[in-house]
């Protein structure tokens, strides 16, 4: 089997995570320079934004980075569901001063779709990931147009199976303790999602493809140990939302470095979701996991203007406070330097 290397084009097997709302071309650019694979999410970005990302990208960078997008399908909104969400929330919007009548309503987070294809063409990105399966077939044959590696995200066999007949590229194994929405698609049901080590060897069984492992990996040991279990490569996310280079917010780069770190837990109150993040007020009070959370992505317009108005009086009780369960590799330092150190032990 080719190298993951060979196959994107990079020196070092180390993938740094798409992390949506974390961080932008900067912190891609420093990992790609470094010789990882670094990325840019686009869930959160409108097309514009999108676009002047990758030119801030290709400009300066000729390696190899990755675009990542969720493609996830819409639901119908349900009116009472909505109603009965923001009924719970109501006392959070008295405490905090906020008109429930103001809170516009919307998905919030828009799935890779014709108009994001169109205009990747312009750019022509050498790998393209997707979180939540993939997209149709169609839009996917679109991006295979000018030879971009496909990745996406596996949280079980059976998906890593499933994506392995569609032909993606590369396989991402997320296991249990990675930060951020889990890439769950064939199931909603979380007594199928388990550890990284433990989903790891099961889908390099499993499948033909290369095997990227993400989740908890923090340090070189890491690193070394999800090779030894057959990975092809890892994906870090976490480890770099302390990097100068992202974005993180100040309640959130706090919390990283806080005792409330070592407290994670999977929670759906932010998007609709199921995603791990650092357990905080709002998750303590009515979840982590609730049913009255609309779907996704429908539950984030309710919570926004709470977390908005928290995050402006220094305060993370409504933030979806993303983090993985191993925290420990965080670092103040630049992220190319990161990149190299989770390298050493290869
Ligand atoms: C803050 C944050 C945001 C994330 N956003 C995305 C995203 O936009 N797209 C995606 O495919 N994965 C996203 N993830 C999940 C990562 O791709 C990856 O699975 C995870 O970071 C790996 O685990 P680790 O955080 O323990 O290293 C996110 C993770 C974090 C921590």
């Amino acid at each position: 089997m080719q190298s993951l290397q060979a196959l994107l084009g990079i020196e070092l097997p180390i993938l740094q995570a798409p992390m949506a709302g974390v961080q932008g071309s900067a912190l891609a650019l420093a990992v790609s320079e470094a010789g990882g694979l670094g990325s840019l999410p686009c869930a959160l970005l409108t097309l514009d934004g999108i676009r002047d990302e990758l030119a801030a990208i290709s400009g300066k960078t000729s390696k190899p980075f990755h675009v990542n997008f969720f493609c996830h399908s819409l639901p119908v909104p349900n009116v009472e569901r909505e109603a009965h969400w923001r009924r719970l929330l109501d006392p959070y919007y008295r405490e905090l001063g906020i008109d429930v009548n103001s809170i516009p309503s919307g998905p919030g987070r828009v799935a890779f779709n014709a108009e994001a294809a169109d205009l990747l063409r312009a750019f022509e990105p050498p790998v393209v990931s997707f979180h939540f399966g993939l997209p149709s077939a169609a839009l996917l044959a679109q991006v295979r147009a000018w030879g971009a590696k496909i990745l996406s995200s596996a949280t079980t066999v059976d998906e890593a199976r499933w994506l392995e007949e569609q032909g993606v590229d590369v396989i991402i194994a997320q296991g249990l303790e990675a930060g951020g929405h889990r890439g769950m698609f064939l199931t909603d049901d979380l007594t199928t999602q388990v550890g990284t080590f433990a989903l790891l060897p099961q889908v390099v069984q499993a499948v033909k493809l290369p095997v990227v492992a993400a989740g908890g990996i923090a340090d070189a040991r890491g690193v070394a140990a999800a090779m030894a279990l057959g990975a092809a490569g890892v994906q870090v996310g976490t480890a770099y939302m302390l990097c100068r280079e992202a974005t993180t917010s100040a309640v959130h780069r706090a919390a990283l470095q806080s005792e409330a770190a070592r407290h994670t837990a999977i929670t759906n109150l932010f998007t609709g979701r199921p995603a791990r993040g650092i357990v905080n007020r709002i998750m303590r009070e009515l979840g982590p996991i609730s049913p009255a959370a609309p779907a996704f992505p429908l539950a984030s317009s309710a919570i926004a203007p709470l977390r908005a108005k928290a995050e402006s009086q220094g305060s993370g009780d409504f933030s979806p406070l993303w983090a993985g369960q191993n925290a420990t590799g965080c670092r103040e330092v630049p992220a190319g330097q990161l990149t190299r150190a989770l390298a050493a032990d290869l």
